[in-house]
């Protein structure tokens, strides 16, 4: 099939690669020419593992090119909208210049019978709003949630849990045009499909609240075991033995249990708040404001470690050497989006400290957007002289970090484990003072 992916972010750059190598013809289209030009030279423009393979082998097949001319659109008869919906400056609600704009020029180049498949983000009623736009052209809106995580976006596309096409209805049945649209779709998905991947076929409504509803459940889990830690920290107990053994029971699960910094990036901490937003545009916000609770959980965590901080600085962090260790939200990727690690590292810096952040991928973005703070390309370099360590984003060079190494550069051993991914009592044993968020 041929297919155009309007917007090359994190989402839309690796839907066009995994298309074409499913077989489909891709052209992937972006308003950012520099992106657009590292594409086209299969380079990845953001840091996913897996991402530069793809990318050489689609290119490879001659299935895949890239454009900042969305007039190359034309000819293609399903337009998956990729765009970013970012948090509204000053505002808990979603940004939607980006879908309003790509939609807009898209529109002149759909032809009767093509399919335009949301993938987005939104706010629900956005796709009922799309779908009245295109009556009159005789194409047809499909909303296709996607549901990949950063870090594990290639195999996300390429093997999703879940496949869930939000097709037009009446009285909660498709359509003919939903018929049609779920047939086009099926042929898009047939190698997904046929590993017998689970497909939900539902409503525009539904398929919209999926996306929003399963990421508000995992903040809501992570928030949850944040707020476990608070508690074990008034009473001495261990929020990872805690977790541990809640997770074994099969109706919790030990995934998404992990106590420590809290949740960061592009997707959970603006989808709550634009979720709640829209709650309280339908008149229903009394249904979220649970999610209040969990956005303040995940953010005390934040306070909390520059507490601790303080704490094992003899009360003052003011002109204390900090070292960070990790930048991006999350390990395995570059973005620094509401990046937990970054926002604690500022903190400090407003509050006296002197911060150096480390992170093995992250740097130059970080650097963009936090010039003031000071950045190290290694650990060893960024801790050189450090008063207290912190440990942000938990890749693995950080923790497997040899607590001896570490100890012969630093100037006095304290370490934060903000992710709860180190072996206290090895550090103790190397002579550290090790803290943690929830554990004794
Ligand atoms: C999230 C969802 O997991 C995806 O399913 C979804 O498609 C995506 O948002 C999106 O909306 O596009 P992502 O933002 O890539 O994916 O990252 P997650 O793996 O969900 O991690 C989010 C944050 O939670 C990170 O800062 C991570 O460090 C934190 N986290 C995660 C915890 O603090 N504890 C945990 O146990 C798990």
């Amino acid at each position: 099939m041929r297919i155009s992916v309007i917007g090359c972010g994190y989402l839309g750059a690796v839907h066009a690669a995994a298309m074409a190598a499913l077989g489909h013809e891709v052209v992937g289209i972006d308003v950012d020419a520099a992106k657009v030009e590292a594409l086209q030279a299969a380079r990845a423009p953001f840091f996913e593992p897996g991402l530069p393979e793809l990318l050489a082998e689609a290119s490879a097949t001659g299935r895949l090119s890239f454009s900042a001319d969305m007039a190359q659109a034309a000819g293609a008869s399903v337009h998956f909208l990729c765009v970013g919906t970012p948090q509204k400056r000053g505002e808990f609600r979603a940004d939607l210049t980006y879908v309003e704009t790509a939609f807009a020029e898209l529109l002149p180049h759909v032809r009767p019978g093509d399919l335009v498949v949301g993938k987005s983000t939104v706010p629900v009623g956005t796709a009922e709003d799309l779908a009245e736009r295109l009556v009159g052209t005789g194409a047809h809106l499909v909303w296709n949630p996607e549901f990949l995580r950063e870090g594990f976006a290639v195999q996300d596309t390429l093997h999703p849990d879940r496949l869930v096409y939000g097709v037009e209805s009446a009285d909660g049945e498709p359509t003919e045009d939903g018929a049609h649209a779920r047939k086009v779709l099926d042929e898009v998905y047939a190698t997904p499909l046929s590993e017998g991947i689970p497909l939900v076929v539902t409503d525009y409504a539904t398929a919209q609240l999926v996306k929003v509803a399963a990421n508000s459940f995992l903040a809501t889990k992570i928030s949850f075991i944040n707020a476990m830690a608070e508690l074990c920290e008034a009473t001495g107990a261990d929020v990872t033995s805690l977790a541990d053994a809640i997770g074994y029971d099969a109706r919790i699960g030990r995934r998404f249990l992990n106590a420590g910094l809290g949740f960061g990036g592009g997707c959970l901490p603006k989808d709550i708040r634009a979720f709640m937003a829209r709650a309280g545009e339908l008149g229903v916000s009394d249904a979220l404001g649970f999610l209040k609770e969990v956005d303040s959980v995940n953010m005390r965590r934040r306070v909390r470690v520059v507490d601790l901080a303080r704490e094992v600085c003899d009360g003052s962090i003011v002109g204390r050497r900090v070292a960070v260790l990790g930048a991006a939200f999350k390990p395995n990727s570059d973005d620094v989006r509401d990046s937990p690690a970054l926002s604690v590292a500022a903190q400090m810096q407003l509050q006296g400290a002197e911060v150096t952040v480390t992170d093995p991928e992250a740097i130059t973005n970080a650097a963009a957007k936090w010039p003031d703070l000071r950045f190290a390309p290694t650990a060893l370099e960024a801790a050189r002289g450090a008063d207290v360590v912190l440990l942000a984003t938990e890749w693995d060079e950080y923790r497997s970090i040899d607590p001896d190494a570490l100890a012969e550069v630093v100037a006095h051993r304290r370490i934060l484990d903000g992710r709860n991914v180190l072996d206290p009592g090895r550090w103790r044993a190397a002579g550290w003072t090790y803290r943690a968020l929830g554990r004794p």
